[in-house]
Formats: structure tokens, C-alpha cells, sequence
């Protein structure tokens, strides 16, 4: 078995892969990190789920650390240690993206019109469910005409997209949604909405407007989504779906922070629920590369920071982590 890289390597990695091109105040943070002995022995001083870039940085974002340079930072950082500790102790990494939503909608939109009925849609690893409206916000892929959906604020969501995927016309028809996580967020709580814009990188500032939009329509008609473990609860969610609609269990982000045995067994559960007779179940699985064990890579060598999109376990994209764009396979 390949060795778990270390802190250094890890923020390294995020500063290259992650960070570039996103948040520059990021990148330089986590190179700067990869080489600060103090530094990564107080990350290292961490239960190791909890040393990842995006919490720890959230959680001094969270404290006050304001996004200037290296120096100050990590001035704030050392001087303030034990109540960023605190929080990334209580807190884990929750980033709720509903950009998300237009790498889905095309898979989405397509199950619905193949299978002739509406959708029920099911999220694991859910946060403040904000990926459960695909339906609310408004898309523009490219250049290409707006596809408005049916929400008040018809927000769009622009996505980048390159191998024609099959765009819609219209948003679907959802009748049902609920979701499960570890622990759930909610949308009208202004310390969880605090913390999901801590979550938020440095100098994405159209992100964290999307965020209080989104919030503030899913706090109006929240979804229902339990607390607990996906592997606990996905059978129960999808019994509980209605029987006239195709249902549709999805996850992004999601499957990095389960144990790979878990994530095999979330991926045999799911495989027993497809093709039952009378019952449409599908399975969309945005993840980055490599994160579920047993499902085919796509084909070729892309940048290793894209995730994948898998329908039903074949490869049907690349996608940006944040639903930026679409790179249909
Ligand atoms: C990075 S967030 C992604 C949220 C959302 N899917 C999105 O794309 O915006 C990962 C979420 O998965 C949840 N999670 C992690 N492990 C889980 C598990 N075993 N069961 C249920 N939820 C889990 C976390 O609590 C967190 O809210």
C-alpha cells in the first residue's frame, strides 16, 4: 500500500493542485505551510482527519485571520492557536457548493426524460443541502442560452464546458428530496451559515454570494435531511422515496472523507438498488479521481484536481471541483 503522504506534501499539493488558479491567498498560505516547521508541527499536533488545508484555514478564517499575506497570518495563527484548535475540533469540512448542481443538471435532465418520470432526488453527505435544488437556480453553459429554472431569484450558474455534453432545455421535474450527513447544517442558522462561509475560499466572493442566495431559499423549504451515516441510512431514503418517481442518489465531495471500506460498501449497496424491476433507482458519483474503489477511470490524462463523474459506475465526466465546468467524456 502506497504511503499516506505528510503534512507537508499534503499542503503542497493543495497549494499546486487545489488552490492555484483559484485563491491566491490559499496557495501561497499552504506552499508557505509545506516549508514552516513550527507550523506543521502544530498541524501535525491534530487528529489526522482534521489536518486537511481546508479545515485548519477555515477555521483561523473562522477566528478572524484576515486573507492578506504569509507573515500576518501566520502571526494570528501561532498567537491564537487554541481557539482555532477548538473549531477545528467541533467543526469539520462541510463546504455546501450549489454550483454543483450544473455538472449534475445534464445527467440529471436526462434521467428524467429516459425513464419518463419525475425525479426523487437523494443526497449523501447533503450539508445544508443546498445541492438539492438543482431546480431553483437558473444555468448558462458557455455562451449558450440561459436555462432558466423555477426559483425566485433564478440565479445562474455558469459552467465551462468542453465533449458537447447533452445540455437541456429546461430544468427537470423534482417532487421529492431528502438527504443524509454526518451533520446536517442548517440553512436559517447564522453560525452554520457562518461557518460555510469560512469554508469558502479567499477571494471568491461571487461563491459566497451564491451562498447566502442559496441559503436563504433552501431555509425557506428545507429538505429533509437526517443525521447520521450514508451507509446507515441510503436503504431507508430510498424506500421512503416516492414510488412514481425515478430516483436519483447523488454525492459530491462526499466519499474523500469516508474510510475506502466504507466507501466499498456504499458502492456494493448502491449497485444492489440499481435495475430492481418497477423501481428506477440511479447513482451519480462526483468525486476526485480515484476516490471510489472499483469504478473505471475516464479515458486519457487530465489535470489531477478534476473530479469524476460517474452515472450508474461508468464515466460520463470530467468536472470542475466547484462545478465550474464540464468535460464531457
Ligand atoms: C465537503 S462536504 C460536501 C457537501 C455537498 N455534497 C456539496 O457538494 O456541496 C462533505 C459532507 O459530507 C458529510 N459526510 C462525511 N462523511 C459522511 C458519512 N459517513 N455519512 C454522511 N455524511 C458524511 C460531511 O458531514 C459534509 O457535510
Amino acid at each position: 500500500m502506497a504511503e499516506a503522504p505528510s503534512t507537508a506534501q499534503r499542503y503542497a499539493r493543495f497549494a499546486r493542485y487545489e488552490a492555484r488558479g483559484a485563491s491566491e491567498v490559499y496557495e501561497q498560505w499552504c506552499e508557505e505551510i509545506s516549508r514552516d516547521a513550527k507550523v506543521l508541527e502544530l498541524i501535525d499536533g491534530l487528529p489526522r482527519v482534521k489536518r486537511q488545508p481546508n479545515l485548519v484555514l477555515a477555521a483561523a478564517r473562522s477566528r478572524g485571520a484576515e486573507a492578506g499575506t504569509y507573515s500576518g497570518f501566520r502571526a494570528f495563527l501561532l498567537q491564537d492557536w487554541d481557539g482555532i484548535r477548538d473549531v477545528i475540533l467541533r467543526r469539520s469540512t462541510q463546504t455546501n457548493e450549489p454550483r454543483r448542481c450544473a455538472v449534475l443538471l445534464p445527467s440529471l435532465a436526462r434521467i428524467a426524460r429516459d425513464e419518463g418520470r419525475p425525479l426523487a432526488l437523494i443526497e449523501v453527505g447533503a450539508s445544508a443541502g443546498l445541492c438539492l435544488y438543482p431546480d431553483r437556480y437558473a444555468y448558462r453553459y458557455d455562451d449558450g442560452a440561459v436555462i432558466n429554472g423555477q426559483g425566485r431569484d433564478n440565479w445562474v450558474l455558469a459552467c465551462r464546458t468542453t465533449g458537447n455534453p447533452p445540455l437541456p432545455s429546461s430544468v427537470p421535474n423534482i417532487i421529492h428530496r431528502s438527504g443524509v450527513d454526518l451533520n446536517p447544517l442548517d440553512p436559517a442558522d447564522p453560525a452554520d451559515l457562518a461557518w460555510l462561509d469560512a469554508l469558502i475560499w479567499p477571494g471568491m466572493d461571487e461563491r459566497r454570494r451564491l451562498l447566502g442566495v442559496a441559503a436563504e431559499a433552501a431555509a425557506h423549504s428545507p429538505a429533509r435531511i437526517v443525521r447520521g451515516d450514508l451507509n446507515a441510512e441510503i436503504a431507508g431514503l430510498i424506500e421512503a422515496a416516492p414510488a412514481e418517481a425515478a430516483v436519483v442518489v447523488f454525492h459530491t465531495a462526499v466519499l474523500a472523507y469516508l474510510p475506502e471500506g466504507d466507501r466499498e460498501i456504499f458502492r456494493d449497496t448502491i449497485f444492489s438498488c440499481l435495475g430492481v424491476p418497477g423501481r428506477p433507482v440511479h447513482w451519480l458519483s462526483n468525486e476526485g479521481l480515484g476516490v471510489m474503489p472499483g469504478l473505471s477511470a475516464p479515458p486519457g490524462s487530465a489535470d489531477p484536481g478534476l473530479f469524476v463523474l460517474h452515472h450508474n459506475g461508468t464515466p460520463v465526466a470530467r468536472t470542475g471541483p466547484h462545478g465550474q465546468s464540464l468535460d464531457w467524456l
